[in-house]
């Protein structure tokens, strides 16, 4: 068996002010965004089928729709999957492993089972669109670096900041949303904020060298969550001294220095997500392949 059919068988007041994104996922901009940057680098074939499940959808009609569908169900139809969103390390513990798993599953272990699920040509439709749906999810959340964190504080949700000295909102919410929603207030500010999402794909896009180049990705999501969390536990991230006691509160010299770190995380985050469809609807081998799987261009 293939090392890849292996890896894939083990397998407030103040709040007004704040917007209306999730508490506890990349807002949904921040899906749409990496799954609209994704359906670009599809092969032929991978986004045929991706579209024909999305067609049998009643809910959504393109799959950048469909990124956030998980957020929906995590409290109501699904609850058993609201772990599953994120994994958390014990602070002296700053290696990611399979064992850092909560019992009842986290993300790498959930990209594993819809990585398989999608993979699986027998089994119906609705069962491989459902996966597709959760699987598009999970690449976005496992690139924002809090849904790799460090246990205690609900992934940066119960750290207080005053955010550019203006808005009251929490760390975890500063990068599921607010930096990506100021970059676009402060670059598109005559568009709707609705609209906004659309030309940061095009700049994005703009960034990755990978015109004409099939991209392929072997699943591996401990080393991608290994590098979120590597992320959050760096010196500019400012989290790991950060407690629920004490409002932090980071300026506009934390927004100049982190914009590049999360706008280079959806780009990963993106092609990293086509190349995984790719890969599992073409049933590519991991190895003999000789595929960009991640973004070029250091973060650190
Ligand atoms: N709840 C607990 N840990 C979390 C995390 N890392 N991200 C989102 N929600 C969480
Ligand atoms: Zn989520
Ligand atoms: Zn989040």
């Amino acid at each position: 068996m293939s090392v890849f059919l292996r890896t894939l068988a083990a397998a407030s007041l103040l709040i007004t002010l704040v917007p209306t994104a999730s508490v506890e996922a990349y807002g949904r901009d921040g899906h749409r965004i990496v799954c609209d940057l994704a359906y670009r680098y599809l092969s032929d074939e991978t986004r045929a089928e991706v579209d024909r499940l999305v067609a049998l959808d009643t809910q959504f009609d393109h799959f950048r729709d469909v990124c956030s569908w998980a957020d929906e169900v995590r409290g109501s139809t699904h609850r058993h999957t609201a772990p599953w969103h994120y994994i958390n390390q014990t602070r002296n513990d700053p290696h990611v492993d399979p064992e850092d798993c909560a019992e009842g599953g986290c993300i790498t272990s959930a990209i594993d089972l819809h990585a398989g699920i999608f993979a699986d040509r027998a089994r119906a439709d609705a069962e491989r669109l459902e996966a597709l749906k959760f699987l598009a999810h999970w690449m976005g959340d496992i690139h924002q670096p809090l849904h790799v964190s460090i246990e205690g504080d609900r992934g940066g949700n119960d750290i207080n900041v005053l955010w550019r000295g203006e808005r009251h909102t929490n760390l975890h919410r500063v990068w599921d949303s607010e930096i990506l929603l100021d970059y676009m207030a402060e670059t598109w500010p005559y568009l709707a904020e609705e609209d906004r999402w659309q030309p940061l794909v095009e700049e994005l896009a703009a960034d990755i060298p990978l015109t004409g180049v099939d991209v392929y990705a072997p699943l591996a999501p401990i080393a991608w969550a290994q590098e979120s969390h590597d992320i959050v536990r760096s010196r500019g991230f400012a989290y790991y001294w950060a407690n629920a006691e004490q409002t932090i509160e980071p300026g506009d010299a934390y927004y100049e220095r982190n914009l590049p770190v999360s706008m280079q995380q959806l780009k990963q985050g993106g092609v990293r997500l086509a190349g995984l469809l790719n890969q599992l609807v073409e049933e590519r081998q991991v190895s003999g392949r000789t595929a960009p799987a991640a973004v070029s261009g250091a973060l650190n």
